[in-house]
């Protein structure tokens, strides 16, 4: 086989046909309509409780703490009413041994930082109490607003001692030793911070999606339509639905070798298997395994050495969406792959170039399969899809290649199509912040 078939076969094994889309699109859907009515589903519909919309109104300030993708942020929210907000942040990078150590470890860090980050703000820290919205952006069950009982870490996070368990107590107890006087309020989830943040500012916003380090989306469905709550009485209720996780069973998801290697040596190997697909932290494990592949088939690098090629993650997803945006000779992939000690050739570049739009283009296509799904569950045909997370916001023609398998799907033959994708900056924090105000209001 040359290095032309093999390309060939990659790019076969790559492509995900309309109707193939079409197919994933109605498992989404059959999977989601499944978590609303039992739990312990492959996806598992998480309920909120955020049972109101914003209407634009809410005013205060509010600290918030995004926590769940390769930093970690704190943020001052001033909610200024009339849809309008200011926002001051610090973000600290989260150290490996953070995402694995303990859970001690974990919520010492968050509020040594929350500290630096209120001694920077305030002259004097106030002596009233400052309330809280937590981002914490992991699947958690929910029996109110203020709980979240982690059901399993993703996205490489493995920090023992939290499955399982509260994370709000654990938090509040770590910023509680450290005398601050801030009140945990509410906990949310990145993609329910990002719909309620969008909706404040737009009300044309029909679901909040994330597209970081991991994949997710949250809507707003009507409580008696939710058969798992038992509740007759009909009122908006925010569904996290953790789609992520969909395809637990593999029955609809063209996987390749290299999805099933990735999951494989993943700290969570059979979860997450959407996920693994189309996340930004996954993408450019694919994009080495697809390379190591090559080498040892002895198609590229020759004669070189391909140590640091050979250390799982060592690329992250800007090797892909700066391969995908490389001039005629590709000089970036060059020195890029000159810091992993590799020299290319012209023909390795465009290959690497070549592969980086495969897989991130597969992933854009699957991603809106739980689009579509969300837009049969809602009957949704028009409206902004509120979008955060790097991928959307770094990575080029994601959006673009979003909207289009979106209208190979729902069948869309003119342009502008109905359903925009939006970047919504900062949801997650602001969200919570706007969270924490309803929950506020409401105790
Ligand atoms: C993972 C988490 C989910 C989060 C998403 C995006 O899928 O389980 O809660 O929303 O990543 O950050």
């Amino acid at each position: 086989m040359t290095l032309q078939d093999a390309l060939k076969r990659i790019e076969t094994n790559f492509t995900v046909s309309a109707e193939v889309l079409k197919e994933i699109s109605q498992g989404f859907y059959d999977e989601m309509e499944l978590g609303l009515t039992q739990t312990g589903n492959a996806i598992p519909m998480n309920v909120t409780w955020v049972t109101e919309k914003p209407t634009g109104n809410e005013q205060g300030e509010y600290l918030s703490i995004d926590l769940g993708g390769t930093n970690m942020r704190v943020v001052l929210v001033t909610l200024k009413g009339d849809s309008k907000f200011d926002s001051v942040q610090s973000k600290y990078n989260l150290p490996a041994w953070i995402k694995t150590g303990t859970a001690n470890e974990l919520w010492s860090f968050i509020a040594e930082y929350l500290e630096e980050f209120l001694l920077k703000q305030y002259q004097n820290i106030p002596e009233e109490t400052l309330p809280l919205g937590f981002s914490f952006s992991f699947a958690t069950t929910q029996g109110n607003i203020n709980e979240g009982v982690l059901q399993s870490w993703s996205k490489g996070f493995d920090v023992k001692g939290v499955e399982g368990h509260d994370v709000v107590p654990m938090l509040q107890k770590a910023i509680d030793k450290r005398s601050l006087p801030v009140k945990i309020t509410a906990l949310i989830n990145d993609t329910t911070g990002t719909l309620v943040a969008s909706l404040y500012t737009d009300p044309l916003t029909k679901m909040g999606l994330i597209f970081g380090t991991g994949v997710n989306g949250a809507y707003y469905d009507t409580t008696d339509q939710i058969p798992k709550l038992g509740i007759s009485q009909s009122s908006p209720m925010a569904i996290n639905t953790e789609y992520g996780s969909f395809d637990s069973s593999h029955r609809y998801l063209p996987r390749t070798f290299f999805d099933v290697a990735i999951d494989n040596s993943s700290t969570r190997p059979g979860e997450q298997t959407y996920e693994k697909m189309v996340a930004g932290y996954y993408m450019g494990e694919l994009l080495r395994l697809l390379l190591v592949d090559l080498y040892y088939r002895r198609y590229i690098f020759q004669g070189q050495d391909v140590s640091q090629l050979n250390v799982p993650y060592i690329m992250d997803t800007s090797y892909l969406a700066s391969a995908e945006q490389d001039s005629d000779d590709l000089p970036t992939i060059g020195s890029m792959f000159e810091s992993l000690g590799l020299a290319t050739t012209l023909k390795e570049r465009q290959l690497i170039q070549t592969l980086s739009k495969l897989i991130a283009t597969r992933a854009a296509r699957l991603a809106a399969c739980s689009i579509a799904a969300i837009c049969k569950r809602t009957n949704v045909d028009s409206g902004n899809i509120a979008c955060d997370g790097s991928v959307i916001s770094k990575y080029p023609f994601f959006k673009e290649r979003i909207e289009n398998a979106l209208a190979e799907i729902l069948d869309w033959s003119e342009r502008p199509y109905p359903l925009q994708i939006v970047q919504a900056e900062d949801g997650s924090s602001v969200g919570a912040a706007i969270i924490a105000c309803i929950a506020q209001k409401s105790i």
